[in-house]
């Protein structure tokens, strides 16, 4: 009988990685932390209207991409293809904007896109989620940035790019739709069937979309930043000088759209050179008018997330700096050590001290070849002759040297040791 494989584009996270996404973890506990943002856990599947409402009806990932079904018949329900909007789903269902006015929230999930998967792009991926409610204050829009570079200098990044842009209002926008619309008439032969159609549905995405012959079209096309009100030109030169406060080093790029409609004022998108065609590893921006869109009040957010693959594709191949070595191996040799070792190994783990050894009766080489491959930092050699005598071998498995401890008081012994090194 074949064995049945994982679904195309869904992903094993085995343990030899699992370390690296740890560390991230931890890493984004403790930054986020220090921003004042807190942990919010929501569910994966949601009804298939919140995400219609929140990104966008002609988006790709509305259109295209979503992992949509209809549950026994009764309601469509969607696998998130994102965490915003679930986000702030959560926040208006439980007022958490009554409580305090401004939230700071982070998520880390799994999120679904049914997109062609290729290096770098899976079906299943997972995000860091950052969603800031309740402020509109260009400062805010700076601060989640820095805390974006910052968070990804941290996890190791050397060099990660940001390119921002402003992409208006409500305000704003009519304007700049009704100019696109105008330029993209009469050149509907050299654009695609998905642009063609975008043009009357919402012309903005052209500039999102990857065919080259309407990328080479969009180049021409006037940009939303000379459309802007006035309003929005003064957040997006406020956003900049408060950048320039931390000398964090930013692109305007007057090309990016992002890929969801909820966009408004400041957007960016963090890329790097070693990731190949998926090169972004972080996007985000301000949704002034999402949460209203979603049936709440007047409340305005800013948000961004980080490509969790991505991040971790980046951290150094050596896995093994990321995964935690055992301390100590516990050689036994004989039915006696082997009697003895177990309870001692099992004390020790419950010390906090992770520790390793043998059940298979092999032999001293095996067991210290087996000791070596686990990377362990001591080997505590238990033979019956040396456990009759009241004295047992402790190998710094770095150095090779070698010490003689009393079996007497050896958990304490050994703590002592290890705790010291
Ligand atoms: P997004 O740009 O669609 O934004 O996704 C953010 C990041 O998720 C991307 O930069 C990329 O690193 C990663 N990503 C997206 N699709 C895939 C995929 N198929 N495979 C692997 N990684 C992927 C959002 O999702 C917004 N909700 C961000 C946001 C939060 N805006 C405001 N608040």
């Amino acid at each position: 009988m074949q064995p049945i494989t994982a679904v195309r584009g869904f992903k094993d996270i085995l343990p030899e990685e699992t370390g690296k996404w740890q560390f991230i973890e931890r890493q984004v506990r403790e930054v986020f932390a220090a921003f004042g943002f807190r942990e919010i856990r929501i569910p994966i599947l949601e009804k298939t209207d919140l995400f219609k409402r929140g990104i966008g009806e002609t988006t790709d990932i509305v259109e295209k991409e979503m992992y949509t079904f209809l549950d026994r018949g009764e309601e469509y329900l969607t696998l998130r293809p994102e965490a915003t909007a679930s986000v702030i789903r959560a926040y208006l269902e439980h007022s958490l904007y009554a409580a305090d006015p401004v939230a700071r929230l982070y998520t880390i999930g799994p999120m679904f896109r049914r997109e062609r998967p290729q290096k770098g792009r899976f079906r299943q991926f997972h995000q860091i989620d950052v969603e800031l409610l309740g402020l509109d204050d260009p400062r805010t829009d700076a601060e989640v940035m820095l805390m974006l570079i910052h968070f990804l200098k941290c996890v190791g990044l050397s060099e990660p790019a940001l390119e921002i842009n402003t992409l208006g209002c409500f305000d704003c926008r009519p304007a700049f739709r009704k100019a696109i619309t105008g330029f993209l008439k009469g050149k509907e032969d050299q654009l695609c069937d998905d642009c063609r159609r975008r043009i009357h549905t919402n012309p903005l995405r052209v500039f999102d979309c990857k065919n080259e012959r309407c990328a080479e079209v969009i180049h021409e096309a006037p940009r939303l930043i000379e459309y802007i009100c006035d309003n929005c030109r003064d957040h997006f030169e406020q956003v900049q000088s408060s950048l320039n406060l931390f000398n964090l080093s930013f692109v305007i790029n007057p090309l990016m759209v992002r890929g969801l409609d909820y966009y408004t004022k400041t957007a960016f998108e963090v890329t790097t050179q070693s990731l190949g065609a998926q090169n972004a590893i972080a996007g985000g921006g301000r949704y002034d008018g999402l949460v209203r869109d979603l049936g709440g009040p007047d409340i305005p957010g800013i948000g961004f997330a980080v490509g969790f693959e991505r991040l971790v594709a980046l951290l150094p191949a050596d896995a093994a700096s990321f995964h935690q070595n055992p301390e100590l191996f516990i050689a036994a040799l004989g039915p006696d050590a082997q009697k003895y070792a177990f309870p001692l190994c099992n004390r020790l783990r419950m010390k906090g001290i992770y520790t390793e050894m043998d059940y298979l009766g092999k032999s001293l080489k095996s067991q210290m070849k087996r000791a070596d491959k686990l990377r362990c930092r001591h080997a505590l050699i238990v033979g019956d002759r040396e456990l009759s005598m009241g004295r047992l071998e402790l190998r710094n498995m770095e150095t090779g040297a070698q010490e003689t401890i009393d079996l007497e008081g050896i958990e304490k012994i050994i703590e002592a040791y290890i705790k010291a090194r």
